[in-house]
């Protein structure tokens, strides 16, 4: 199947496919540093890699796709910096909802995204409901998310459901912000850093790491499948063997 325009791709056996990918999208600043432009010039240019992945998981039949669009830390940025920040991902939100609507992508924010201000929070929930019943691709952009807050708002939660006493592990995975996505499979971070920046702490404890030094403006459907192909080569053992997976032990 062919979404959003026409591919000639070969399509990877679904086995080898994660079901759920989670990005760190770093690299922008360097990216158009390195021509001379303004930092935000590379934000810019990283929304067509956005789009880029966005297709490429859709059409590769990939359940979840999480990216991290603005951290909890990122408000100590410059304030010019973090108001085009802002303001990309308003004119972003009322340019491409729409599209992956009709693409039956299902969309999520997850984030303390009340901070961005009623604007961006609304066209948020709107997206939301728009898009809820659509049983694509589930995309979910992480905005002034940090996985120590969401960790901790998963705490709070389970104790304002009632829960007293010791918490277990599965009370406090349904808490989390992403508590109906599988835990991510493959975890991608362009941009040469080998850094987790408070993303999906709880989540990642066993995901497959991938660490690239693209950046992220120059992150292709080429790319998408080197971290792919990546993926397919490792063996996930689960605290387990290597003999017990193959069935010797
Ligand atoms: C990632 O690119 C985008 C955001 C954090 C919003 P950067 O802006 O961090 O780019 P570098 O790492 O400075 O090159
Ligand atoms: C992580 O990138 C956050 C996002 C990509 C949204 P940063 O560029 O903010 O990470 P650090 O500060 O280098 O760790
Ligand atoms: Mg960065």
């Amino acid at each position: 199947m062919a979404l959003f325009g026409s591919s000639t791709r070969a399509v990877p056996p679904t086995s080898a496919l994660p079901a759920h990918v989670a990005i760190i999208m770093d690299g922008n600043g360097r990216w158009a540093q390195k021509r001379f432009l303004p930092r935000v010039a590379g934000h810019k240019a990283g929304l067509d890699a956005v789009r880029a992945v966005v297709r490429g998981c859709a059409e590769r039949g990939i359940g979840h796709l999480t990216l991290f669009a603005f951290s909890s830390e990122n408000w100590r940025r410059p304030a010019d910096e973090v108001g085009f920040l802002t303001r990309l991902f308003l004119s972003t939100l009322d340019r491409e909802v729409d599209r992956l609507h009709k693409n039956s992508v299902r969309f999520r924010a997850i984030g303390a995204t009340e901070a961005f201000g009623a604007d961006i929070h609304q066209r948020l929930l709107d997206a939301q409901t728009l898009t809820a019943g659509n049983t694509g691709l589930t995309l979910t952009v992480a905005a002034n998310y940090g996985g120590r807050w969401d960790i901790l708002q998963a705490v709070e939660k389970a104790r304002l459901a009632g829960h007293t006493g010791t918490l277990d592990e599965a009370t406090l995975a349904a808490h989390l912000s992403m508590a109906d996505a599988p835990e991510p499979d493959l975890f991608v971070r362009t941009g040469g850093e080998a850094r987790i920046s408070n993303f999906l702490l709880w989540q990642l404890a066993y995901t497959e790491l991938y660490f690239t030094d693209t950046l992220w403006p120059d992150f292709d459907d080429a790319a998408l499948t080197e971290a792919l192909a990546s993926y397919a080569r490792r063996e996930r053992r689960f605290g387990r063997t290597s003999e017990q997976l193959n069935g010797a032990d």
